[in-house]
């Protein structure tokens, strides 16, 4: 039986291990999962997908030669800071695609991405290393989630959007066709994008408009 070692163990990881599990299930492969996180105590998880062997530290210092890590965060950031403090290991990353989710023709999905169940990404997408697809969200025709980029539940790409690095897109937000978003941006849950976001920043509203940075107080 393979083994994984899951970077995380919070409800996205259960679910990113669940999904693994449940696709090498459908070709009748057996799954081992271990979880590691800095703040969910050691210990079985109430999920019954496995237990809490100790923090990233103790991976990262850990005898992992067999193993393949599991991506279990969501967040941009976060996600690139674990990949960071695992490099060492030299282990791969699993690409993760739960089964009910739908991938068309000439789709390359990246090294350590996640696509969740009841996502869609139709034909000639690119989802980059570490991207995150999740559930309902959808990818029509040539578009690009960039590398760490994080497309949230029901988020919906048109065809021919391009999403930057490490842009995370919010619950149930929509961007039309052939828009562009920087690298780094951040757009709100329920946000319409109908023009190229051309910075990074915060996002939000219906079309979307930049989130004024927090005003200094005078001394
Ligand atoms: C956009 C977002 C990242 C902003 O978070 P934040 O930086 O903490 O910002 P704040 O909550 O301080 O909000 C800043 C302002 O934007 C408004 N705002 C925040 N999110 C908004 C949204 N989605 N739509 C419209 N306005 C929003 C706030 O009301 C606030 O307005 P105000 O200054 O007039 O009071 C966050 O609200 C969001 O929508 N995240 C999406 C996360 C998601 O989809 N997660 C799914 C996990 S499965």
């Amino acid at each position: 039986m393979s083994r994984f070692y899951v970077a995380g163990a919070a409800g996205h990881a259960q679910e990113v291990a669940w999904s693994l599990r449940e696709a090498r299930a459908t070709v009748g492969l057996e799954t081992k999962l271990v979880f590691f996180d800095d703040r969910v105590p050691a210990g079985l998880l109430p999920s019954g997908l496995g237990a809490v062997a100790g923090t990233l530290d103790d991976l990262a210092a850990g005898d992992v030669h067999d193993a393949t890590l599991v991506l279990g965060i969501g967040l941009p950031g976060a996600k690139e800071a674990v990949v960071a403090r695992l490099a060492a290991t030299g282990r791969p990353w699993a690409t993760v695609i739960h089964p009910r989710a739908t991938i068309g023709p000439n789709v390359t999905i990246g090294e350590g991405a996640y696509v969740a169940a009841g996502a869609i990404a139709t034909l000639n997408v690119r989802i980059g290393r570490f991207a995150t697809v999740n559930m309902h969200a959808q990818v029509a025709h040539d578009g690009v989630v960039g590398e760490f980029a994080t497309l949230h539940p029901d988020a919906h790409l048109a065809g021919n959007v391009v999403v930057g690095d490490r842009c995370e897109i919010g619950t149930g937000a929509s961007v039309i066709p052939g828009v562009r978003i920087a690298a780094g941006a951040v757009v709100g849950a329920g946000g319409v994008v109908v023009r190229s976001v051309e910075r990074p920043g915060t996002w939000v509203g219906v079309p979307v408009r930049a989130v004024a940075p927090p005003k200094r107080k005078r001394a």
